[in-house]
């Protein structure tokens, strides 16, 4: 168990769990934030037209609520391959705490998209954030289905994620003005 490799996923990672893994439970890791400030051109967009993905912020005294998988030490190598294929455009792999309680917690790996890869995109206005996601597809489907699975998601685990919520407030009404025209 010591050995075994804990990954923590706070987008995409938490509905698309493409490795094997032993035991999965809600988690969160702490002074960080997520946010839309990822470019995508390998997943939810393609180069020229890039979608926005979540990524990790500094921010003291914050709570970034996710998924942790527990890896077997015997798929560790395949499993950090093929997330670091997956994640490829952009993110690279941290090591943080991951807590599962205020009392219970151990080390593992993120992945974690910074302002130095060349699809980092930063901050911007809600609307525009979502402008972007409305208009983006890529090789991994809709940027739309992206921001709702990871929303569903979120809810599935009582989670609130105020970033989140408020993107999606906004590309609700971009849709729903598209489906008044
Ligand atoms: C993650 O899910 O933890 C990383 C970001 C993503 O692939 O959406």
């Amino acid at each position: 168990m010591n050995d075994d490799l804990w990954v923590f996923g706070y987008g995409s990672i938490i509905w698309r769990v493409d490795f094997p893994y032993i035991e999965q439970q809600p988690a969160y890791i702490k002074n960080w934030s997520r946010r839309f400030w990822q470019g995508s051109t390998d997943h939810r967009g393609i180069p020229g037209k890039p979608g926005r993905v979540v990524t990790l912020v500094s921010q003291p005294g914050d709570v970034c609520q996710g998924r942790a998988y527990r890896v077997s030490q015997d798929y560790q190598d395949e499993v950090l391959a093929s997330l670091d294929h997956r994640e490829k455009g952009g993110y690279e792999r941290l090591v943080i705490d991951i807590f599962f309680s205020e009392a219970r917690f151990t080390s593992g790996i993120t992945y974690h998209a910074t302002p130095e890869n060349p699809n980092y995109l930063g901050e911007a206005p809600y609307s525009d954030i979502a402008k972007q996601i409305a208009s983006a597809h890529g090789p991994s489907g809709s940027n739309i289905e992206y921001i709702y699975k990871l929303h569903e998601s979120l809810q599935q685990m009582n989670s609130t994620d105020n970033h989140v919520n408020s993107v999606l407030q906004e590309v609700r009404l971009i849709e729903a003005n598209i489906s008044r025209r």
